[in-house]
């Protein structure tokens, strides 16, 4: 394998952090449970929410009849639903996935300005004048990325095909400009020998585990697997007994014989693990801090936008909380989102198989 650093592109050093709930709007959010719960119902809209949202939205979600999952399957269920309206808690990227597959349904979202940190590190001009400098290269992007840059691309991949979809590619002989997250881009590399040109991008979230503070907690509980998201660093992943996304995560912590479990990832997963394994114990991994200031605390700002009362707003108001995506890009987006659908499905079909 070889991974080769892109430098010539412009990484925000400040990601313009939003301003999380107070206690008190989190307070007010058991509250509006029900009502939410009406209004959904009302409405007739199908809740889709990420692992990643409050332990409050995916209760509501959980009784709504709705659907909690990883970016992948997110994708599959907005599409494959037979309802008009598309509920998406999540961040942007989500959001704009489900409207490039349903163009005709209305998707909306409590909060449009849920961002990505990856998102934000790989604008449409910087893809364009990179591509140009690597045309042989095959353009995978992963799904956090906005649509425009979706629409620059070949493949685009969730976390939980990108290595399946590097050695698919590597058999094939294509080597792969991956954007927009550099840790996954190098674990991709190692874990399927691929030739990737790799994005210098971070989650703010993953980026921050520790791998020193890891050890220590690994030696309080050496009986602990750890199991971490492919964001994290390459030496947090070298750590790991299973890297995976959130869904796998969480299918892994479910049938392993294991009872205590170190976790790297966003800290609202701990709500499903606790609820799918409720004998087994569920440790945080570690994560930097400056000054005793941890910038995300495993905790995504943006995830947390999705307060119930801007759900309620997004339902009662939904033409100020519609995704649109223009139609050029989304007829572009489209062909490598399905792309990856299909992948997919030939995968768990059979019908591609990966030495
Ligand atoms: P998953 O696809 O694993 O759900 O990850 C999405 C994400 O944003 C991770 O930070
Ligand atoms: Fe983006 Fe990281 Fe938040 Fe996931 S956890 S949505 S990758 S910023």
């Amino acid at each position: 394998m070889s991974l080769h650093m892109i430098d010539n592109v412009t990484i925000p050093s400040d990601f313009n952090l939003p301003k999380r709930p107070t206690l008190e709007e989190k307070k007010k959010d058991d509250e509006l449970f029900e009502e939410a719960l009406e209004l959904i119902k009302k409405k007739n809209a199908l809740l889709i929410a990420h692992y990643y949202t409050s332990e409050t939205m995916q209760r509501l979600c959980e009784a709504a009849g709705g659907a909690i999952g990883d970016s992948l399957e997110m994708a599959r269920i907005g599409r494959d639903s037979d309802k008009n309206l598309i509920l998406v808690a999540g961040v942007r990227f989500m959001g704009e996935t489900a409207k490039i597959l349903s163009p005709n349904k209305t998707v909306v979202m409590p909060n449009l300005k849920a961002e990505c940190s990856l998102d934000m590190c790989c604008t449409v001009d910087d893809l364009r004048k990179v591509k140009a400098q690597y045309p042989k290269a095959t353009v995978v992007a992963y799904a956090n990325t906005s649509a425009a840059v979706k629409a620059e691309s070949d493949w685009i991949v969730t976390s939980s095909l990108a290595v399946e979809l590097g050695k698919y590619l590597t058999q094939k002989g294509e080597p792969i400009l991956w954007v927009p997250d550099r840790h996954l881009g190098s674990y991709i590399a190692n874990q399927s020998s691929s030739d990737i040109y790799c994005w210098p991008g971070r989650c703010i979230v993953h980026d921050a585990f520790e791998a020193n503070a890891l050890e220590f907690v690994k030696k309080e509980h050496p009986k602990a697997l750890v199991l971490v998201h492919p964001e994290a660093p390459a030496n947090v992943v070298e750590m790991a007994d299973y890297v995976g996304s959130t869904s796998q995560i969480l299918a892994y912590a479910k049938n392993s014989e294991a009872e205590e479990f170190i976790i790297g990832t966003e800290r609202n997963i701990f709500y499903k693990l606790q609820l799918a394994c409720p004998n087994k114990t569920f440790i945080e991994a570690p994560v930097a801090s400056t000054k005793g200031y941890c910038i995300s605390c495993a905790n995504c700002p943006w995830m947390e936008l999705n307060t119930l009362q801007s759900l309620i707003d997004a339902l009662n108001k939904p033409e100020e909380h519609s995704l649109s995506v223009d139609e050029n890009i989304r007829l572009q987006a489209l062909k490598p989102l399905e792309r990856m659908l299909s992948f997919s499905a030939d995968l768990k079909s059979g019908k591609i198989v990966l030495s």
